[in-house]
């Protein structure tokens, strides 16, 4: 290809990055077809910690429901975090260090932005292919950090795994941040690795790198890394407090430079991340999103005045067209790697709950009008179900709004606990032990409680899906086969019914349709596709089931 000795003739990065941003067009590719790629132990400490008499009978009324809940699905929680967990060791990009667990993967992306001087190597693949796209992988860090600071005392021997799991992405967000007045946003040619099916450990695809700059601006990305290093900051706070302060400090300048130069890399970076991360929902959330994770790290007013003043661009009944596709983005019941409107409103409604009644109480109002958008019985409610009970929203990998939605229910249950409030939705109460058994629905079922008898998460249970859109995971490992596999080489992997040759151990796929049918087929990637962001919720989920389950 000519474009890497054409860029590294540019003695400037920025230069190069200008080219990058500029010069490539759909049509100089040959490559232009976008190939889609809870043991439960019984509350007996709960009435301890109530304070109210709706508490007290909240917490009766889930001591019954946890009886139940055992005799009916008896998952092993713990082993389904271990391995929501471990997954994140199959996704890793750069140098694997000793200990790595999942053995059949090796070094890949090992000169990762060499070619403009700079180092990006490490991160995450986010899915089944081998670009590093660092949207979704700061959204995924975020709610990592949010699974650890919420849930982490439960973790037991998996903390430490859950700390690697964030590290190894906030060690090269500091790489993708390290060069002043650039962010770096994505590394791999996105047309180039889609259209073939290779190893990762084999790439020969650009490993192109893609930057937004002060002209050329991407608040949301930059706002995402700007939220995962915060959040992560407070994680690592009592583990290393260097690093802890390093990213915090970065956290801060990376914030600054996505607020003084908005603009999204939509625009700035086109078909580079258009169709494939687009941020449909605006940079608006990802700015309020990252201050409220920088006040909860810092506690400076400042931040707090920012997401109070800015709150009311959080559109919530808006939909867009990008590229010819239609996106409803609106709804309180949204949240994602690409809008973060419900996570807000949950987040910075802790204090309010909490009776901190300085601040204004408009978050805990679109709190509970997020839990009336996602309560099966609620009649306001803004997604549907599956006959079998799963949460179905439109678009794919549809377990990602399972996993992110259970995630906030068992959040907000917590506060609500902790105030003794319920939410009423119409005619409908819902108490805290109720968004509890809504999120458990999903986890059962994603578990294997479903008309397919099936788990979502490979390598959990008896049944799970054989043949995930995943490369590396459907190609033989670099220790069955030491050759090189060049880009179609890997197609007959890619288009055979056979099973998987390597588990990817904990990754949890896209998931059944919303008639419950899952095909276990590599081609229909909607479904068999696993990504970061369907699992790092999930883990946060899986922790707070795994432990005492009380609020
Ligand atoms: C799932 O299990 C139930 C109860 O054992 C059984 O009636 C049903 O036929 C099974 N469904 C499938 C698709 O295997
Ligand atoms: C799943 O497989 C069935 C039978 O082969 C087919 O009719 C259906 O279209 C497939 N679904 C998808 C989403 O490909």
């Amino acid at each position: 290809m000519p474009r890497l000795s054409h860029l590294i003739s540019f003695t400037f990065i920025v230069a190069a990055i200008y080219e990058l941003i500029t010069i490539f067009r759909c049509s100089d590719s040959p490559h232009c077809s976008v190939s889609p790629t809870f043991r439960q132990e019984i509350y007996t400490d709960m009435m301890g910690k109530t304070r109210s008499g709706d508490a007290v009978r909240v917490g009766t009324t889930i001591m019954l429901m946890a009886v139940v809940a055992v005799s009916v699905s008896g998952h092993d929680y713990g082993d389904a975090l271990s391995k929501s967990i471990l997954f994140f060791e199959g996704q890793r990009s750069g140098k694997l260090p000793p200990s790595q667990r999942l053995t059949w993967r090796k070094d890949s992306g090992l000169r990762d932005g060499f070619e403009i001087g700079v180092d990006l190597v490490g991160g995450y693949y986010d899915a089944g292919d081998n670009v590093k796209f660092n949207f979704p992988m700061a959204w995924s860090t975020t709610m990592l950090a949010w699974s650890v600071s919420e849930f982490g005392r439960r973790m037991g021997p998996d903390l430490p795994h859950a700390l690697d799991a964030i590290r190894w992405a906030t060690d090269y967000f500091l790489k993708a941040t390290s060069v002043p007045g650039l962010v770096f946003v994505q590394v791999g040619e996105p047309y180039g690795d889609h259209y073939c099916w290779e190893r990762p450990e084999d790439m020969d695809t650009p490993r192109t790198p893609y930057a937004v700059s002060a002209q050329f601006p991407g608040s949301e990305v930059s706002a995402e890394i700007a939220a995962a290093l915060a959040a992560a900051s407070l994680v690592f706070r009592r583990v290393d407090h260097r690093y802890s302060a390093l990213l915090l400090s970065r956290a801060k300048t990376v914030f600054e430079f996505a607020d003084t130069y908005k603009g999204s890399y939509n625009d700035n970076l086109g078909p580079w991340v258009c169709p494939f991360y687009c941020d449909f929902g605006g940079y608006e959330d990802e700015l309020i999103w990252a201050a409220s994770w920088l006040f909860k790290a810092t506690m400076a007013p400042n931040y707090w005045n920012y997401v109070a003043a800015n709150t009311h661009n959080l559109d919530y009944r808006k939909s867009k067209t990008i590229n010819s596709l239609p996106n409803a983005v609106g709804s309180f019941a949204e949240f994602g790697w690409d809008t973060k409107n419900a996570g807000i409103n949950v987040l910075a409604s802790k204090p309010i709950v909490m009776k901190d009644s300085h601040y204004p109480d408009f978050f805990v109002l679109n709190a509970d009008k997020f839990v009336c958008s996602v309560l099966p019985e609620s009649p306001t409610k803004y997604v549907n179900y599956s006959p079998g009970g799963l949460l179905v929203k439109p678009g794919g990998s549809n377990l990602q709004h399972a996993t992110a939605l259970s995630f906030l229910l068992i959040v907000y249950a917590r506060y609500m606990n902790r105030a003794g409030r319920v939410v009423q939705c119409g005619d409908v109460k819902a108490t805290p032990a109720r968004l509890i058994q809504v999120a458990k629905g999903q986890v059962d079922y994603i578990l294997g409680s479903n008309p397919m008898n099936m788990s979502y998460m490979v390598g959990y249970g008896g049944k799970f899906p054989r043949r995930i859109h995943h490369r590396g995971s459907s190609l033989p490992s670099l220790d069955q086969h030491p050759q090189q596999m060049g880009c179609k080489d890997g197609t007959p992997y890619f288009e055979s019914s056979s099973p998987d040759l390597n588990l990817l151990t904990g990754a949890v796929v896209g998931g059944p349709d919303i008639e419950d049918r899952y095909n276990d087929s590599r081609v229909v990637f909607v479904q068999s596709e696993p990504t970061t962001y369907i699992n790092a919720p999930l883990v946060g989920v899986l922790a707070f089931f795994k432990g005492r389950p009380n609020l």
